[in-house]
């Protein structure tokens, strides 16, 4: 049977899009469900100028009432519960029901959990997810406690994002490039995988050279993020064709699946298949990626 669920019963989804939409920019919002993103950042936190954010608030809530059913999932930063504004991003994004909650500068499990318990009471608890920003030296110091963190019962965390702006400002790099943050952003996947999460890499800020991009796509899925954070929609077509699963590898997991399933491997452990060992561990793997594969055709 192909299982649509992975570890502690998150449910798969494709992640290979996430775009972020400035809450105060009402064309981009009003833009965003017009997209072939698969999910949306709807943000309170570092894109919108204090003086915006009652205005951002609002229109999210308006928004989320016109578009009750939207083709993304959908997700709303909001700042910092410790911030001037979190608190007030809380109730605003609480009531209009988002797929889940990203929390910026997350440095321990707590303020993740902070989050957590104030959805517990109230009714949208069973629906509101939470994603983490993970964006601060402390993170990375705390990326396994924080990924672990995530099995307590009733913590709702499915996903990480990789906030490079300001983990380079913080760790004072002056770049160009990446190469320094490689091994703190394979630290923080080894944490993600540990416990079951999904990690979403950091935001390309060139949108309009699109070359980098594809470069930075190809390297982020290698390294096996499950998508990128975007900021503009022309970054949409580039990141699901780069973290979308190619014909050749789904073809090669329907193989694996269908070998396994022949009455003399029913039992089998390793298997031959096209002059390469293909073992029982593959496929799992194989139905994930033939789960994923049939979600993306029909989102
Ligand atoms: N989401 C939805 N629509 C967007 C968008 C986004 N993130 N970014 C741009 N658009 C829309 C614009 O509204 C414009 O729409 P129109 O054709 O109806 O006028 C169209 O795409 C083209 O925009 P463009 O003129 O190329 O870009 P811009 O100069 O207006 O904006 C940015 C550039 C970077 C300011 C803008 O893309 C942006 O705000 N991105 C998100 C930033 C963010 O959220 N940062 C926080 C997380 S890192
Ligand atoms: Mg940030």
């Amino acid at each position: 049977m192909m299982s649509n669920t992975v570890m502690n019963s998150r449910p798969l989804r494709p992640r290979r899009s996430v775009l972020y939409v400035p809450a105060a920019n009402e064309k981009a919002v009003a833009k965003s469900e017009t997209l072939a993103c698969d999910a949306v950042i709807y943000d309170l936190e570092d894109a919108v100028a204090p003086a915006a954010k009652d205005e951002a608030r609002e229109r999210l809530r308006d928004h989320f009432k016109a578009y009750r059913n939207s083709p993304h999932e959908r997700i709303i930063r909001i700042n910092a519960l410790s911030s001037e504004f979190g608190p007030e991003d809380f109730l605003a994004a609480r009531a209009c029901k988002p797929d889940a909650l990203l929390i910026p500068k997350v440095d321990v499990p707590r303020d993740i959990g902070d989050v957590a318990d104030m959805l517990a009471e109230t009714d949208a608890a069973d629906t509101i997810r939470l994603w983490a920003m993970m964006e601060t030296p402390k993170a990375i110091l705390n990326a396994a406690k924080i990924a672990e963190w995530g099995e307590t019962p009733g913590s709702r965390l499915d996903c990480l994002v990789i906030g490079a702006n300001d983990l380079a400002k913080d760790l004072r790099l002056p770049g160009p490039g990446r190469a320094e943050l490689m091994p703190l952003m394979m630290e923080l996947i080894v944490a993600a995988r540990a416990f079951g999460l999904d990690i979403i890499d950091a935001v390309f800020n060139a949108f309009r050279d699109e070359e980098g991009f594809a470069a930075e796509c190809a390297q982020a899925a290698a390294m096996g993020f499950d998508g990128k954070t975007l900021i503009h929609p022309m970054q949409i077509e580039g990141a699901n064709a780069a973290f979308g699963v190619s014909a050749e590898r789904e073809a090669i997991a329907a193989a694996i699946v269908a070998a396994f399933d022949r009455p003399e491997n029913r039992d089998a452990g390793v298997i031959g298949l096209d002059g390469r060992m293909v073992e029982r561990l593959h496929l799992e793997e194989a139905r994930r990626t033939l789960a994923l594969v049939a979600l993306q055709r029909g989102g």
